[in-house]
């Protein structure tokens, strides 16, 4: 069973996801404990309504961004949380977060990567006139949407789409794909190892 906190900042559907494959029995979690950065945050709602532990911690409020981190960890440990995952969260994680869930951060994002990391991703595609979007599962380390891919879905782009039509229909990808990437680490199907040419570690998942 996979432990697991959830960092939102927004809306939560990804979080809502997890939630109700959670309840399906579809996916071997318990979400211990959703922190958000705002505490307008409708994912903090939608957590409350599923009877998972919630709180606000206001990056505003510390003085550093290494002290907002430590904050979160200690939260979220005290919540025993094993599994970080980021559902929107809008903060960039310091090593001190990095260190303290090593290898055991996960955060969806809504491009296929490595093509558009960072925000607004969807736009940069739609700007840039791919045919083929989607989004992308990975693990969390310094680099900005640079850690070890989990698991991708492609969504084609098409001809009268803009930015809200086809964020919507990579949402929708993303609510499966979450899903699928944490069952497959709840499996233990997921390692990771280095990668071919030696120069940075890639994700292996494992056949069931
Ligand atoms: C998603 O598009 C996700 O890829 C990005 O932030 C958005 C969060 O949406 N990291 P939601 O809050 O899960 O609805």
């Amino acid at each position: 069973m996979l432990a697991l906190g959830v960092l939102v900042s927004g809306n939560g559907t990804n979080l809502q996801a997890v939630l109700d494959a959670i309840q399906r029995r579809e996916l071997d979690a318990e979400v211990r404990m959703v922190i958000s950065n705002q505490p307008d945050a409708k994912a903090l709602a939608r957590a409350e309504s599923a009877g998972v532990p919630t709180c606000s911690v206001r990056h505003g409020e510390f003085a550093s961004r290494e002290e907002f981190d430590h904050e979160l960890v200690r939260r979220l440990q005290a919540a025993g949380a094993e599994w970080v995952l980021l559902a929107g969260f809008m903060r960039v994680l310091t090593p001190v977060f990095l260190g303290a869930f090593r290898d055991r951060i996960v955060n969806i994002h809504p491009a296929l990567l490595p093509a558009f990391p960072g925000v607004r991703a969807q736009a940069q595609a739609l700007a840039y006139g791919v045919k083929v979007a989607g989004c992308t599962v990975h693990f969390v380390d310094e680099g900005v949407d640079a850690g070890p891919v989990i698991a991708q879905r492609a969504v084609d782009v098409l001809a009268d789409d803009g930015v809200e039509s086809l964020s919507a229909r990579i949402l929708e990808a993303e609510h499966q794909l979450v899903v699928e990437a944490l069952s497959w680490i709840a499996q233990g199907r997921v390692e990771l190892v280095q990668g071919s040419d030696g120069s940075r570690r890639v994700a292996r998942v494992r056949a069931s």
